[in-house]
């Protein structure tokens, strides 16, 4: 079966309205209210990308990453924060295009590593970085949380 056509590119501040309801699917509708302002943030510092992926102009993807120096790399590193492809265009390689885009732009920025943080019972998630190469590290993440939880924005993650 040939795969659809699909079209990467960078986010604007002007594409929040239809990227929401992608992150309301991917954070179960906990979106708080800094979640604007954190968004176009993404989109407008340096040190963030966010990266669409459409079908004949449908915007049906999103990728939210960010880059870090970090000392145990000795380097700059690359990280999706996030990424939600709609349920119906599922497992046509959306996912995959977006994730592909953005470790080109790593390897443009001269970072030596891309990294992803997936919750640890999103089976598909995990199936999904290997399927591209990313190696599952033995890591832990910790947290403290200073938000009230009534401000929390994906912090538990999909
Ligand atoms: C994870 C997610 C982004 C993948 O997007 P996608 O566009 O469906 O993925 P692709 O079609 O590019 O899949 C690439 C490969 O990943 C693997 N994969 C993807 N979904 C899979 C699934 N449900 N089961 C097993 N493997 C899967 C496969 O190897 C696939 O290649 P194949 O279709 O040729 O077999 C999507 O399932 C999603 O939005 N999930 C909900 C949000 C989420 O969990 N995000 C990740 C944490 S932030």
């Amino acid at each position: 079966m040939n795969k659809p056509r699909v079209t990467i590119r960078r986010a604007g501040v002007s594409d929040y309205s239809k990227c929401l309801p992608l992150f309301t699917l991917l954070y179960h509708g906990d979106i708080g209210p800094n979640f604007r302002r954190t968004f176009e943030d993404y989109v407008r510092k340096k040190e963030g990308i966010v990266l669409v992926g459409e079908l004949s102009h449908r915007l049906v993807g999103v990728l939210v990453g960010s880059f870090h120096l970090d000392i145990d790399w000795e380097g700059r590193t690359a990280r999706i924060d996030a990424i939600v492809v709609e349920p119906a265009s599922r497992r046509v390689g959306i996912g995959k295009q977006l994730t592909q885009y953005f470790i080109s732009m790593a390897r443009k920025r001269k970072c030596v590593a891309v990294k992803a943080r997936v919750n640890v019972n999103n089976a598909t998630a995990q199936k999904f970085n290997e399927s591209l190469g990313l190696a599952r590290a033995n890591t832990y993440e910790y947290v403290i949380d200073f938000q009230e939880p009534s401000k929390r924005v994906g912090v538990k993650g999909p």
